[in-house]
């Protein structure tokens, strides 16, 4: 086995990936499967002080393009300081709560920056590293903004008119590599959800031979 598996959550705000990440991360330490669960943007010291200026709702309106690099910047940091070697040396199950079909849905769907330049920006930062499989909690932008019960932040304050554009370049990206990309309907009861995903990343690291 030359490296773990690359297991990447996607959606909208609201959608529960971020439930359905922890779940797995839990489901897959209990198997005692070698798990390292993270977010972005974040996982790494420099890449958390990053997440604070993206975030940061009391901040003037940035420019679509500073925040492009930034969330770039805090991935590059993600990937150099903590998959590669967790992925690598470690061989571990790594789970990210977000990546690079974030920056496409989001920067190049929301903000409509264009696509090609966005992911040409995003093999740079990440030095071109794909993950094995992309879980999509696909949900509807009404029902996901009715769950959010945190204090919206800058990205949610965004409203519904882009969010819907984002959900809608998850689905489009999805649906131009539904191999790698698996949308997963957010509807659905958690645990019922949680099980269905399970039962795809027990089948993946069957394949791969890490179960
Ligand atoms: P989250 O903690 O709810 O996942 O929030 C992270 C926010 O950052 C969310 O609004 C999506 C946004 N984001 C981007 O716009 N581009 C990116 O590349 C990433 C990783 C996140």
């Amino acid at each position: 086995m030359k490296r773990g598996v690359f297991i990447v959550f996607e959606g909208i705000e609201g959608s529960g990936k971020s439930t359905q990440a922890q779940l797995l991360a839990d489901a897959l330490e209990r198997k005692g499967v070698n798990v390292d669960f993270s977010r972005e943007p974040g996982g790494s010291e420099v890449a958390e002080r990053i997440r604070e200026v993206l975030l940061d709702s009391e901040l003037e309106e940035m420019h679509p393009r500073t925040e492009l690099l930034l969330y770039l910047a805090a991935r590059a940091e993600h990937v150099a300081k903590r998959i590669r070697r967790k992925l690598f040396a470690d061989k571990a199950v790594v789970i990210s709560d977000r990546y690079t079909l974030s920056t496409l849905a989001y920067q190049a769907g929301g903000r409509e920056l264009d696509t090609k330049r966005v992911a040409r920006l995003c093999k740079f930062a990440s030095g071109g590293l794909e993950p094995d499989l992309t879980v999509l909690v696909d949900l509807d932008v009404k029902e996901a903004f009715t769950r959010l019960d945190r204090p919206h932040d800058r990205l949610e304050q965004a409203g519904k008119e882009f969010h819907e554009k984002v959900r809608e370049a998850y689905l489009y990206f999805a649906r131009r590599a539904p191999r790698k990309i698996r949308v997963f309907n957010g509807a659905k009861e958690k645990m019922m959800l949680h099980e269905e995903i399970k039962q795809v990343v027990l089948n993946l690291l069957t394949s791969k031979g890490m179960l």
